[in-house]
C-alpha cells in the first residue's frame, strides 16, 4: 500500500516537472497604491515555448511571439482590483497560466472622533461612553486595524472583515468605562492598513480629544494619618486630595484648639496648641466626600522621659526597703556588728 502511494507521488512529480512550459510573475505578492504606477514582469520557461501575454479586463498585452519574458505596465492605477493573468504557450500541449497577485490599497482621506469635545461631555467615573470613530474612504477593509489610544497607551485594538476592495466608511466604537486615571488625557483613534509588506503605509491618527472625567476627592497616602506632638512645634496637618471638580475642605477638632489654615483652600492646616485626639478632614466635591482622620498622640520621647523617671523612682525606693531590712537588727537598731573589723596590717 506504501509503495503504491510512494510510486503515485513519485510519478505525479516526475509528471509535473516535465510540463513543458511554466511562467513566473515577480514580484510575486505586490500592493500598489490607488493612483501610482505598476510594474510586474512576467518570465517563462520550458521547452519550446512559442511566446507569451498577459490576460485583464484593463490592462492585457497580446500574446506576443518568440520571447519569454513580458513585462506589465501601468502607469496609473485607477481600478480597485487588477484582474490579470500570464500566459505562455508551447508549440505543443497547453498553455501554462499564472494569476497576478497585487492588492490596491489607499489610506483614508479623514480619520477623526465623530463626537466633538462637548458631545462628549463631562463624564463621571464609573459610567459607560460610546466613542465612536470615523475612517472614511479607506480600501481594502479586510487589512485595516483601527488602535484606541487614552493617553499614549493603546486601549483597544479592532481588526475588520469584509470582501470590498473599493474603498469604503468605518465607524468603529470604543466602549470606555470613565476612571479617575482617563481625567486630562487625551484620546485618539489611529487606522492602520496591514499589507504585510515593507513599508507598510503611514497610519493616520484623529485629532486628540482631552477627557474630563468627574470624581470623588482621594486624599494622598496614607488614608489616615497618627502624628506625634512636638515638644515645642506647630503641627501641621495636610489633607490635600486629588478631586474633579477641585475639592473644598472642612475640619472637626476636639474643642478649643485654635488653628490656622496655612493655605487658600484649607487643605493644609497647622496647630500652634495641639491636644491628643482625632482630627477630621472633609475633602468633597460635588461628586462625594472623603474623610481623613489625624490621630494625634503625647510625643514618644516625652512618654519615655517621664517612664525612665518612675522607673528609677521606684528601683530606688526597693532598694531602700531591702537594704533597710537588712541592716535592722533584730531590736529594731542598727548594727555593724556583722561587718568583720579589719585589720590594720603592718609593713
Ligand atoms: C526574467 O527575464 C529577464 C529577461 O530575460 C531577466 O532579466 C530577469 O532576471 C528574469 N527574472 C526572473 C525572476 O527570472
Ligand atoms: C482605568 O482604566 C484603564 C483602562 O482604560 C485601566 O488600565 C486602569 O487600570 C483603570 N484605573 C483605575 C484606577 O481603575
Ligand atoms: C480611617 O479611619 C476611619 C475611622 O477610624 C476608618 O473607618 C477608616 O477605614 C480608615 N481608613 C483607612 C484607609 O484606614
Ligand atoms: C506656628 O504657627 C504660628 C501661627 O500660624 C506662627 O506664627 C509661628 O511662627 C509658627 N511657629 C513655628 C515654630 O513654626
Ligand atoms: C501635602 O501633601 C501633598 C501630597 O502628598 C504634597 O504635595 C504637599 O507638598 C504637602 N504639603 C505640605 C505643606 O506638606
Ligand atoms: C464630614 O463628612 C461626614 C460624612 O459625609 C459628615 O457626616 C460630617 O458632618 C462632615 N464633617 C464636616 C466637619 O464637614
Amino acid at each position: 500500500m506504501w509503495k503504491l502511494l510512494v510510486f503515485l507521488l513519485l510519478t505525479f512529480q516526475t509528471g509535473s516537472s516535465e510540463s513543458p512550459c511554466k511562467v513566473v510573475i515577480s514580484p510575486q505578492q505586490s500592493v500598489v497604491q490607488f493612483g501610482d504606477p505598476f510594474t510586474a514582469t512576467c518570465n517563462a520557461s520550458g521547452s519550446d515555448i512559442q511566446g507569451m501575454g498577459w490576460e485583464s479586463p484593463y490592462f492585457g498585452t497580446p500574446f506576443i511571439n518568440g520571447i519569454s519574458s513580458l513585462p506589465l505596465q501601468i502607469d496609473k492605477v485607477e481600478v480597485w482590483k487588477i484582474d490579470s493573468m500570464c500566459y505562455a504557450a508551447p508549440s505543443d500541449g497547453d498553455q501554462c497560466v499564472t494569476n497576478l497577485k497585487v492588492t490596491v490599497y489607499k489610506t483614508p482621506d479623514r480619520v477623526s472622533i465623530s463626537q466633538s469635545l462637548d458631545e462628549i461631555g463631562l463624564m463621571r467615573e464609573g459610567q459607560t461612553y460610546e466613542i465612536e470613530c470615523s475612517i472614511l474612504n479607506v480600501a481594502p477593509v479586510k487589512y485595516l486595524s483601527v488602535i484606541w489610544y487614552i493617553g499614549s497607551v493603546s486601549v483597544f485594538e479592532e481588526h475588520f472583515k469584509g470582501s470590498d476592495d473599493g474603498p469604503i466608511n468605518v465607524s468603529p466604537v470604543l466602549k470606555m468605562t470613565a476612571n479617575r486615571s482617563h481625567d486630562e488625557s487625551e484620546i485618539w483613534c489611529t487606522a492602520k492598513l496591514n499589507l504585510q509588506t515593507e513599508g507598510d503605509p503611514p497610519s493616520r491618527e484623529s485629532v486628540p480629544h482631552r477627557l474630563n472625567v468627574l470624581y470623588t476627592p482621594v486624599c494622598s497616602e496614607p488614608a489616615n494619618e497618627t502624628l506625634e506632638i512636638p515638644a515645642s512645634e506647630n503641627v501641621t496637618l495636610n489633607c490635600s486630595a486629588k478631586g474633579n471638580p477641585k475639592p473644598s475642605y472642612s475640619w472637626h477638632y476636639p474643642p478649643n484648639v485654635p488653628n490656622t489654615a496655612i493655605n487658600g483652600d484649607h487643605s493644609i492646616q497647622t496647630l500652634s496648641f495641639a491636644f491628643p485626639g482625632v482630627y477630621t478632614c472633609n475633602a468633597s466635591n460635588s461628586q462625594g466626600t472623603t474623610v481623613k482622620y489625624f490621630t494625634l498622640v503625647e510625643a514618644k520621647g516625652d512618654q519615655t522621659t517621664i517612664a525612665i523617671l518612675l522607673g528609677v523612682f521606684l528601683t530606688l525606693l526597693v532598694l531602700l526597703g531591702v537594704g533597710g531590712a537588712f541592716f535592722l537588727t533584730s531590736h529594731g537598731k542598727f548594727s555593724f556588728r556583722n561587718c568583720p573589723p579589719r585589720r590594720s596590717s603592718v609593713i
